[in-house]
């Protein structure tokens, strides 16, 4: 797939066939891979990895997804480059531009990448900000594309924080025609702005409630109820009891309905164990798509 964009740090840089567009590829990458391996073709090329926060999944789907490719990954947490003496972002981005095909970054302050985009001639990929996990919501379509087969008039519920995961749901229910019906306590709303902007291109509902948000919803989604960035523990009081996915919430859904979580998740506190280990739940196939959509997205901004 042909994208405009240099760099991915939001989804609001993508058009809907270009999010459509790399989905449809990362679906192909999946059966090239099972089949008979993938086409080398991010052969020479690198992939220079900065991580501010710890990761499991997107430090390894990165890291995989490039040597599936030909490519090559090199990953430096944030301590071990000279940002940490005060090196600036400018000149970070100005050197590692001269070495590497593309940088992606996992940072506290979303000004950072932005910054980075700025000043790297090579494309910037967000690895999870404080405000979007574009890569994460790239997955997520997929997954919901292999399981209900369609976007068209399908309902997500998402239920707890309006965090940076959910910020960027907001995006792709955008991008996909996906309607949205969004539960969170009072005062844990996700970005106003792209609330605003995407209430043009599709339906969002807000609501306090998490069982008029799971009515009707083909995909019920959680995430932690407390982030990386967010971590102060007087939060739980406003989350739990009401904003846990249970069983009866779950119930509360459409027959055939999905549990999806980007992981990592607290079981028993925004999921019990019964819903993310039961039959409903498509996490694993969720975390499995990453490798595949990064690659898809790797391969559309690396060019030769
Ligand atoms: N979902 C996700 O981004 O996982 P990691 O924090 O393990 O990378
Ligand atoms: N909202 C979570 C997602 C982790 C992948 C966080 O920012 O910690």
């Amino acid at each position: 797939m042909k994208i405009k964009t240099k760099d991915l740090l939001t989804l609001a840089e993508l058009n809907s066939k270009e999010f459509l567009g790399l989905i449809d590829d990362s679906i192909k990458l999946k059966k090239e891979l099972k089949n008979k391996g993938n086409k080398p073709v991010l052969k020479n090329k690198t992939l220079t990895m900065i991580f501010q926060k710890p990761s499991t999944r997107t430090r390894v789907s990165f890291e995989t997804g490039m040597f599936q490719l030909g490519g090559h990954a090199i990953n430096l947490s944030s301590d071990d480059t000279q940002l940490s003496r005060g090196e600036s972002v400018e000149d970070t981005a100005k050197t590692l531009s001269r070495y590497t095909d593309c940088i992606m970054a996992r940072v506290y302050e979303h000004e950072l990448l932005e910054k980075l985009s700025k000043y790297s001639t090579v494309p910037v990929i967000n690895g999870l900000s404080d405000t979007f996990h574009p890569c994460q919501i790239l997955a997520d379509f997929m997954t919901i594309k292999e399981k209900k087969k369609k976007f068209k008039g399908l309902k997500i519920a998402w239920i707890g924080d309006g965090n940076n995961v959910c910020n960027s749901m907001i995006y792709g229910a955008a991008l996909s025609g996906v309607s949205m019906s969004i539960a969170t306590p009072k005062g844990f709303e996700p970005d106003k702005n792209v609330l605003k902007e995407s209430k043009k291109l599709t339906d969002l509902e807000l609501t306090t409630d998490p069982f008029v948000a799971t009515k009707n919803a083909d995909i019920v989604v959680s995430d932690t109820f407390s982030s990386i960035h967010n971590r102060d523990p007087k939060r739980m009081k406003k989350f739990l009891p009401k904003y846990q996915v249970n069983s009866k919430l779950m119930n509360n859904a459409t027959k055939n309905a999905i549990f999806m979580h980007c992981l990592p998740a607290k079981r028993n506190q925004e999921v019990t164990s019964s819903v993310i280990d039961g039959n409903q739940s498509v996490v694993w196939d969720e975390a499995e798509n990453r490798l595949h959509t990064q690659k898809a997205l790797l391969a559309a901004l690396i060019h030769a």
